[in-house]
C-alpha cells in the first residue's frame, strides 16, 4: 500500500517530466502554467488509492490518474473565466494573465488530451472508461451550467442545490475512484461502492469549499475570498441565510444581492457579518459532516480488508480539515 504523500509525489513528478513542445506557445504555456501551479492532486491519488486497493498495478493507473488531473484543471481554467475569478492556487488565473481566448482555447486541448491519457487502459476495459469519463465530463458541464443559471434564480432549494453540486464536484470524485477500482480490477460492487463513497464525499468536499470562499484564510486559500458573495452563488450558506433570515437582516441581504455595482468590500463584510448572526457556517458544517459520515459508510462496504482501507479514510477526513 501506498501513502497519500507518496502518490501525490509521484503524481506531480510525472506532471513536471511532462513535455509541451508543440506550437503556437500562447495554446501550451497556459497549461503547464496551471498544472505547474500544484493543488491537492486529490482525484489522481483517489484513483491511484482505489487501484491499490485491489490487484491493479498503480504504474499502470498513472496515465489514467494523469488524465483525470489534466481534465480537472481544464474544468478550472474554464470556470475561472465563468466565476471571473482573479485568483488560482495562489497565481493569477489563466485568463487574467493572458485572456480569456487563450484560457477557452487551452482548456479545449487540455480536454483533449484528457481523453488521449484515458485510451492508455488496456483495451479489455477502455470502452468502460471512457463510458464512465464521459459520463463524468458531461455531469460537469451540466452542473457547471446549473451552478451559472442559479446567480439569477431567486429561489433554489437545498435540494436543487445538492443536485447542482453532485454534478459539477462529486461525480468527478466519484468517477475517478470508480475508474481506478477498475483499472485495479475489482468487482463490480466494489467499484459501486467505491463510486458512492465519492460522491457523498465530493458533496462533503463542495460544501467545504463553499465554506472556506468566506472563512478561508487569504495567504493560504489560493483564491479570492468572497468570490462566492461577489458573484452571488447560491452556495448552501446563502440559500439557507436566505431562508431564515428575518425583518432587517431579510432586507439587508436582499438590498446586497440586487444592488448593480456594489463595493466588493462592503458586499463581502456585509454579507459575512449576516451569516455570522444566522450561524449558516455551522449548518454547513454540519450537512458537511453528514456527507462525510455517509462516504464512510459506503467505504465500509468495500469488501477488501479494513487495513488496506485505512489510507482512504484518512484522507476523507484530512480532505475536511483543509485550509485550501
Ligand atoms: C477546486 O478543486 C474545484 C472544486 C471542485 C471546489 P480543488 O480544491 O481540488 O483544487 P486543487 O486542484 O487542489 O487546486
Ligand atoms: C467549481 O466550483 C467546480 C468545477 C467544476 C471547477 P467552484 O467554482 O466553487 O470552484 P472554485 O472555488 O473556483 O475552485
Ligand atoms: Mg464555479
Ligand atoms: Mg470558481
Ligand atoms: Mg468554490
Amino acid at each position: 500500500m501506498y501513502n497519500i504523500s507518496q502518490l501525490q509525489d509521484l503524481i506531480n513528478k510525472e506532471i513536471a517530466e511532462r513535455q509541451y513542445s508543440n506550437t503556437p506557445i500562447e495554446l501550451y504555456e497556459p497549461i503547464r502554467y496551471i498544472m505547474g501551479l500544484g493543488g491537492k492532486r486529490m482525484r489522481p491519488a483517489l484513483l491511484l488509492m482505489a487501484c491499490d486497493l485491489f490487484e491493479g498495478s498503480i504504474i499502470k493507473a498513472l496515465p489514467v490518474a494523469l488524465g483525470i488531473e489534466v481534465f480537472h484543471n481544464f474544468t478550472l481554467m474554464h470556470d475561472d473565466i465563468m466565476d471571473k475569478a482573479p485568483l488560482r492556487r495562489g497565481g493569477e488565473t489563466v485568463h487574467a494573465k493572458w485572456n480569456e481566448s487563450i484560457a477557452i482555447l487551452s482548456g479545449d486541448v487540455m480536454l483533449v488530451e484528457a481523453y488521449q491519457l484515458m485510451m492508455k487502459v488496456d483495451d479489455s476495459i477502455l470502452r468502460m472508461v471512457l463510458d464512465i469519463f464521459s459520463e463524468i465530463a458531461t455531469g460537469v458541464c451540466q452542473g457547471q451550467q446549473i451552478d451559472m443559471n442559479f446567480e439569477s434564480v431567486d429561489e433554489v432549494s437545498i435540494a436543487e442545490y445538492l443536485e447542482m453540486i453532485r454534478l459539477k464536484t462529486a461525480v468527478l470524485l466519484a468517477g475517478s475512484l470508480q475508474i481506478g477500482a477498475l483499472v485495479g480490477k475489482s468487482k463490480q460492487e466494489d467499484a459501486e461502492a467505491l463510486y458512492k463513497f465519492g460522491e457523498n464525499l465530493g458533496l462533503a468536499f463542495q460544501l467545504q469549499d463553499d465554506i472556506l470562499d468566506i472563512y478561508g484564510d487569504p495567504d493560504k486559500f489560493g483564491k479570492q475570498v468572497g468570490g462566492d458573495i461577489i458573484a452571488n452563488k447560491k452556495t448552501f450558506l446563502l440559500i439557507k441565510a436566505l431562508e431564515i433570515a428575518e425583518d432587517l437582516d431579510s432586507e439587508e441581504l436582499q438590498y446586497w444581492i440586487t444592488i448593480e455595482n456594489a463595493d466588493t468590500n462592503l458586499k463581502v463584510n456585509a454579507i459575512t457579518n449576516l451569516y455570522n448572526r444566522l450561524g449558516v457556517r455551522q449548518l454547513a458544517e454540519h450537512q458537511m459532516n453528514i456527507y462525510a459520515q455517509k462516504a464512510l459508510t459506503a467505504l465500509n462496504k468495500v469488501d477488501v480488508e479494513e487495513e488496506k482501507k485505512m489510507e482512504l479514510r484518512q484522507f476523507a477526513e484530512q480532505l475536511l480539515i483543509r485550509e485550501n
